[in-house]
């Protein structure tokens, strides 16, 4: 993702307790993938809850530029798919999108299969580390996809169509693990898929195509198997919550000595978090009716410095680590954080510094567990020293999640902060300036 823009700025008077009620509906990361699985049906798919994100609008475009119709439903965030009449698109739109998200690979599996080509433009996303798709595109090939890199993104086509494989992922990629799901499901034969990712938004994605008439088992010890069927149906849907948009308001009452409930939130998905949550001193309050949520909120006296080491499902999720290391300023002592899953994503503690945390970043792995970036001297791990007084600064926004804890910490500062770049949290959080506003924040645009 590139620099933020200038002009998209928020005002942010900080200092107050974030108080009351918002709502998260479906998760970023499952819908955007569920809107791709649509392609695969014969038949339209309903998928309800979506969130108005920016992401939501890049794939619904994408989508809409091959053919496929989607329309929205009588209730907000219903969204119908009609795939009906899939097509070739033309290059030029496609590339409109370039750079715009990482959601554009996983066309690949469905566009084989619907029209033995696929066309996919250059990816975005946030500048967290390389993100290479190297295991997609590996997987891909094991499965019979040929993949031309041309100047101006991935020329893919299948010959022979796609083939069952056995295929191990070198690490538990998210992506890669949706991206075999997605092709796997209408191949020729059966695709076993060791040490898969095992995210709940996977296990969302399997329900969904299980929906649309997939054979898809998960074993034990992250082996998937896939039985490829030659044809599959629509699907109607409700995603699972957003588990990273609530726990970056959870870490937002936190540092801003608040009460935020939640609704919409689920517990099941968030374990580790809750946990850490407890660990530091955080208070929360579930409530598992269907119209519930949880309650999150700061009990008063000190926080507690802790340990926090990011892994894959069910470890503690990578885009949680940005908004709690903002509520870990405030904790009393030295707590340690460990990034295991993205290379480069500790550049936005420098901004927290600046409003005057104390945050320090180390290359080596600290906090007990070696990981891949140990030996290649990436900055990955920190420790943080607290209680800090964080003060207002102007903040520039680096990417989604960096955002979000920009934002909270221009909330916990005294006084006035402006932050730009406000549009990429727009990638993945919905109406939050409505939501900041419902929570007694006193922002204002620049
Ligand atoms: N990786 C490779 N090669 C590959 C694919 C991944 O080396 O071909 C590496 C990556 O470089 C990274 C690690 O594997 O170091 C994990 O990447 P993964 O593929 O799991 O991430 P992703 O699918 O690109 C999704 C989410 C991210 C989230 C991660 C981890 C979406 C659209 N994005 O990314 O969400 O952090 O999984 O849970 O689902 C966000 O929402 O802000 C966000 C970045």
């Amino acid at each position: 993702m590139e620099a933020a823009l200038t002009t998209d700025v928020l005002v942010v008077h900080g200092g107050s307790p974030l108080r009351g009620q918002i709502r998260v509906r479906g998760a970023k990361n499952l819908v955007s993938k569920a809107m791709v699985a649509a392609l695969l049906g014969d038949t339209p798919s309903r998928l309800y809850d979506v969130p108005a994100i920016r992401d939501v609008e890049i794939v619904r475009g994408l989508l809409e530029l091959h053919g496929v119709r989607v329309t929205d439903g009588e209730l907000p965030g219903e969204l119908s798919f009609d795939p009906s009449n899939v097509e070739r698109a033309n290059v030029d739109e496609i590339n409109v999108h370039a750079g715009s998200s990482r959601i554009p690979i996983l066309f690949c599996g469905p566009l084989l299969h619907k029209l033995g080509h696929a066309f996919i433009p250059d990816l975005g996303g946030c500048n967290i580390g390389g993100r290479p798709i190297d295991f997609h595109l590996q997987a891909l090939r094991e499965m019979g996809a040929v993949v031309d890199k041309t100047p101006s993104g991935l020329d893919i086509t299948a010959p022979n169509g796609l083939q069952g494989t056995k295929f191990e992922l070198p690490y538990p990629s998210v992506g890669a693990t949706e991206q075999v799901l997605l092709a796997a499901v209408r191949a020729h034969g059966v695709t076993e898929l060791r040490n898969a990712a095992v995210e709940p938004e996977i296990m969302d994605l399997i329900a969904i195509l299980q929906k649309m008439g997939a054979i898809i088992n998960v074993h034990t010890d992250r082996v998937i198997e896939i039985e490829g069927v030659d044809r599959l149906r629509g699907y109607t849907h409700r995603p699972i919550p957003d588990r990273i948009e609530t726990a970056s308001w959870a870490a937002a009452a936190l540092a801003t000595g608040g009460d935020v409930y939640v609704q919409g939130a689920r517990q099941a998905d968030m374990m580790t978090f809750l946990n850490l949550y407890t660990k530091v001193g955080g208070a929360f309050d579930i409530d598992d009716s269907p119209t519930g949520g949880i309650r999150f909120w700061h009990p008063g006296g000190e926080l507690k410095a802790v340990l926090l080491e990011t892994d894959v499902h069910p470890g503690f999720m990578t885009d949680w680590q940005q908004p709690m290391v903002v509520a870990l300023t405030q904790a009393r002592g030295l707590s340690i954080v460990h990034e295991t899953v993205y290379e480069r994503r500790l550049g936005y503690t420098d901004a927290l510094n600046q409003m005057g945390a104390t945050i320090q970043t180390y290359r080596e792995c600290l906090g007990g567990t070696p990981c891949r970036f140990g030996r290649r001297n990436f900055t990955h791990s920190a420790v943080i020293a607290g209680p800090s007084k964080l003060i207002a600064h102007d903040v520039v926004i680096p990417d989604l999640r960096a955002g979000f804890s920009h934002l909270i910490a221009a909330l916990a500062a005294e006084g006035t902060s402006k932050v730009y770049g406000v549009e990429l949290i727009r990638r993945g959080y919905e109406d939050f300036e409505a939501k900041l506003a419902a929570l007694g924040a006193s922002v204002e645009k620049g």
